[in-house]
């Protein structure tokens, strides 16, 4: 593992086990975190807009904004909006599978998955390369995939 990728396995590894804050009441974990989540799906579907579908013009400075801002959601500790209680199974608004609680290693390898293809969504971004961001768009959703097969319900 290159050095970059063993600092951000343990900041994540930090983040999950470590809140930054004092913990936020269970509503307020479960709604920012749908927040994050649909902040970084509309960033996606710019990238998608302009690097994979073309419908709008390739503008590098806003694939980067964009690139930046889901790099910036996959780094920020999220683990601490997952806290104990947040699963589907003490609330009805949300999708948290609890299985999330049952298998930490899991949740560990999807989130370090989504924060290395955001770091590299960044670097990609910052060439201006329309293809690679494409390609690199693709290895995100995959890890978006990853995590929503595993811990979120229908
Ligand atoms: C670490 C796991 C994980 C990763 C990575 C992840 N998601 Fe999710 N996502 C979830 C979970 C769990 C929910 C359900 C949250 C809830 O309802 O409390 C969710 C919900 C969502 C929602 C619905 C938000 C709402 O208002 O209910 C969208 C949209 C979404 N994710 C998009 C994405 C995109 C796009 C990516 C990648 C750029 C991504 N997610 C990465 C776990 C993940």
């Amino acid at each position: 593992m290159c050095k970059s990728g063993l600092f951000m396995a343990l900041a994540l590894s930090a983040a999950v086990a470590t809140p930054a804050l004092a913990q936020m009441d269970v509503e307020d974990q479960i709604e920012t975190r749908q927040s994050a989540f649909t902040f970084a799906s509309w960033n996606m579907g710019k990238i998608k807009a302009q690097a994979v579908d073309g419908d709008v013009a390739f503008n590098q400075q806003q694939m980067l904004a964009a690139a930046n801002s889901i790099a910036a959601v996959a780094n920020s500790g999220l683990g601490g909006l997952f806290g104990p209680g947040t699963a589907l199974d003490k609330n009805e608004n949300t999708r948290l599978k609890p299985e999330f609680f049952d298998k930490p290693e899991k949740a560990r390898e999807v989130a370090i998955g989504f924060a290395k293809a955001a770091n590299k969504l960044q670097e990609v971004a910052s060439t201006g390369d329309k293809a690679a961001l494409a390609a690199q768009f693709s290895e995100v959703g995959k890890s978006c995939k990853a995590c929503h097969d595993a811990f979120r319900a229908e």
